[in-house]
């Protein structure tokens, strides 16, 4: 009766990763909880903490030229975001930049990150 219950709790809740790929809309709503409090994704939206991220993937780093980026940031000029390279970053974005600006603010699941990354692709150049 219980381990039935329990099977029925293991089903009724599919893994994060499921979940993500299910709704389109999952990374926008992860960006909403996670990102925007510093990054707007919105073309021409006004200065937040961080560097504006519209149209991000398939820009230099560091490619926002109203925002006075880190050292470390200024030095990769001339790589470009792409999605993988995007979700390397949100695993852990000190190690791939050492010295960057952005405390912990990464992603732990690798659902969320490709979730982000979706979201972030599809807003390229987007108002
Ligand atoms: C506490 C504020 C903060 C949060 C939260 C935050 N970031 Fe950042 N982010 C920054 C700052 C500041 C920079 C610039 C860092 C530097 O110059 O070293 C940055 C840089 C970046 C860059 C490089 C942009 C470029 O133009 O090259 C990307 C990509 C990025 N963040 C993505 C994200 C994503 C996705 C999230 C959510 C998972 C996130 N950030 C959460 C503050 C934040």
């Amino acid at each position: 009766m219980i381990r039935a219950a329990l099977l029925a709790l293991l089903l009724l809740a599919p893994p994060a990763q499921a979940e993500a790929e299910a709704r389109p809309e999952a990374g926008a709503d992860i960006f909403a909880a996670r990102c925007a409090s510093c990054h707007s994704a919105e073309a021409g939206a006004p200065p937040r903490p961080g560097p504006n991220l519209a149209g991000v993937i398939g820009r230099q780093v560091g490619g926002d030229p109203g925002f006075d980026y880190s050292p470390v940031l200024r030095g990769a000029a001339g790589q470009v975001w792409d999605a993988p390279m995007l979700e390397r970053f949100l695993a852990d974005p000190e190690e791939m930049f050492p010295g960057l600006w952005m405390g912990g603010n990464g992603l732990r699941q690798a659902a969320d990150r490709a979730a982000v990354a979706r979201f972030l692709r599809r807003n390229a150049g987007a108002h």
